[in-house]
């Protein structure tokens, strides 16, 4: 049975690497695992005096996570943590308080930044707050891509073959991990 995958890129540039880096994990990841992007570009900043009357944005959000079976997040890293636009999508999918949407859901995290760091600063970031909302988040591998424009192509190619090697063992570890989390905690 297909895994419905719903994916978050942290960054809101047209341009962006991470954009690119989505292309890429899609294009080698297993058949049985679909995607859809879920966009965070139009929410408003998070505001609990609105939590009896949700935004549209922020409840189509909510829907998109509850319609998946898993998460993926491939982010930059800012300034040593996460970009605003996710840490801000991230607070409003973990409310209203007792309606977490991250609550046991499958999750892993991703990320490319054109440094050395790979992201790896900003991801621990994004762990703490997906272990707070009680994603079930895939631990091992991690995944730090120092984006390089002339391997990691818009079209998904990856013109390096180590580096698709990896990209497709994490892809193929993710699968792993999703039903895992599935066969104990299956989703309705
Ligand atoms: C506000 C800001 C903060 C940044 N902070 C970091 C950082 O902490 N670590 C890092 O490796 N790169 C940092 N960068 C550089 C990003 O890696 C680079 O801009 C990358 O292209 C962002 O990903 P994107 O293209 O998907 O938006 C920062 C960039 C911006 C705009």
């Amino acid at each position: 049975m297909a895994r419905k995958v719903g994916y978050i890129v942290g960054s809101l540039s047209k341009d962006s690497i991470n954009r690119v880096l989505s292309a890429c994990l899609i294009a080698v990841a297993p058949d049985d695992l679909d995607f859809t992007e879920i966009p965070i570009g139009d929410l408003p900043l998070y505001n609990r005096d609105l939590d009896g009357d949700y935004p549209a944005s922020a409840t189509a959000l909510k829907d998109a996570i509850n319609a998946s079976d898993a998460i993926l997040f491939i982010t930059p890293e800012y300034n040593r943590s996460i970009p605003g636009p996710l840490k801000n999508a991230i607070d409003w999918a973990s409310r209203p308080w007792g309606q977490n949407s991250f609550d046991h859901m499958p999750a892993g995290v991703i990320g490319a930044s054109v440094g050395a760091i790979g992201t790896a600063v900003g991801q621990q970031t994004l762990r703490l707050c997906l272990s707070f909302c009680n994603a079930r988040q895939m631990t091992a591998p991690e995944a730090y891509i120092q984006f390089d424009p002339e391997v990691y192509l818009a079209s998904g190619e990856v013109t390096d073959e180590t580096s698709k090697e990896f990209l497709t063992s994490y892809m193929q570890e993710f699968r792993d991990h999703v039903e895992r989390v599935l066969t104990v905690l299956p989703r309705n």
